[in-house]
């Protein structure tokens, strides 16, 4: 197929990008590479410096390269920023996305692939959490990725825009190998940031809480490795263009949690193995807005899309992680 990755440059988009290419998929990159990164995408990529906010733009890209299917990773991500700057959230993860399925209308309609997130939910008392659970997303953030996914059915349900919506829950890792991975502009992210702190970049590593009602005190997340992500992402889009789904919601997770402690200790593993000493660790007051746990129930991804995480123990994904902050300290400025 020939696919459209809006976003490509980005964390998750340049894994989808490779994972995409390893199959055998065509790619043409669209990113305003605010936060992308140009290193990020293979030397000999397609890709187009364009931003969603420019609408004329995005449908003369479509009408151009004419694809078989979008995939849409292009947004804003801090929860915590959204909070403070909500009109930039609304009008680029929202209006963005608007003028990319309007784009789409004018066009050409083709499969779409929506990043959607955990966030979306909100606190809640499901654990695993089902894709039927109620929305109550408590950030901008949420929010934008709520209202995308409502556009989304309006345009399924009037112009029968076929899509896949996936909740990501705790993105990590990065590509085997370590050319690729994580490299956001703020780190806020729990194993990126135990790797900055084993790089010396970081003092210690602040445990938000110990106090949580799980079995130690801290908080569980259920980790899902980047090049699994992306794996889902082509398992998705394989299966609108096969016309095997055409309106489906999936959580992408591995099903089961960790706590921040157990997380810890698969990176002091890590380092161990490496010679090297366990992190300083502290703990710190809780970070306002964290719910206790989120475990996504992912068994209908597995039911009707065959997929497969490769990455489920905590240390193989730590090790990936690991590998690509030693090798690029400064994230793609090395
Ligand atoms: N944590 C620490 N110390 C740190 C950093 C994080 O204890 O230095 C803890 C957090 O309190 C939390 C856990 O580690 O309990 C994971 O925190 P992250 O910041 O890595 O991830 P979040 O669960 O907060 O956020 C993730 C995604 C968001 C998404 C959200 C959905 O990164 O984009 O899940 O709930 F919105």
């Amino acid at each position: 197929m020939k696919l459209l990755v809006v976003g490509g440059a980005g964390y998750i988009g340049s894994h989808t990008v490779r994972q995409l290419r390893a199959a055998g998929h065509e790619v043409v990159v669209f990113d305003n590479f605010s936060s992308g990164h140009v290193q990020a995408l293979p030397a000999d990529v397609a890709w187009v410096r364009r931003d969603l906010l420019e609408a004329e733009a995005v449908r003369a890209v479509l009408e151009a390269h004419q694809p078989d299917a979008i995939i849409h990773f292009a947004a804003l991500i801090e929860v915590g920023e959204s909070m403070g700057a909500p009109g930039r959230y609304y009008r680029n993860n929202v209006v963005g996305s608007l003028n990319l399925l309007e784009a789409v209308m004018q066009t050409r309609v083709v499969p779409l692939v929506f990043s959607s997130t955990a966030a979306v939910y909100g606190t809640t008392d499901a654990v695993p959490i089902p894709e039927e659970a109620p929305l109550h997303p408590e950030s901008v953030y949420g929010e934008t990725k709520r209202m995308t996914e409502q556009m989304i059915h309006a345009f399924h349900a009037a112009h029968g825009l076929p899509f896949v919506v996936l909740r990501y829950f705790n993105v990590c890792g990065a590509a085997p190998g370590g050319e690729i991975g994580e490299d956001h502009p703020n780190k806020t992210h729990l194993i990126e940031l135990a790797c900055l702190t084993a790089l010396g970049q970081r003092e210690e590593m602040k445990i938000f809480g110990d106090d949580y009602p799980t079995p130690d005190g801290t908080c569980i997340r259920d980790y899902i490795h980047v090049q699994d992500l992306a794996d889902a992402h082509v398992l998705a889009v394989e299966g609108l263009g096969r016309g095997q789904i055409s309106a489906a919601t999936y959580n992408v997770g591995l099903g089961h949690g960790f706590s921040v402690r157990e997380v810890l200790d698969a990176v002091d593993a890590v380092l161990a193995e490496d010679g090297l000493p366990p992190l300083p660790r502290r703990v710190a007051p809780r970070r306002p807005g964290d719910p206790p746990r989120l475990v996504a129930d992912a068994r209908r991804i597995v039911d009707e899309l065959g997929f497969q995480p490769q990455f489920t123990a905590l240390k193989d994904i730590v090790r990936t992680a690991w590998d690509w902050h030693r090798g690029h300290p400064h994230g793609f400025e090395d």
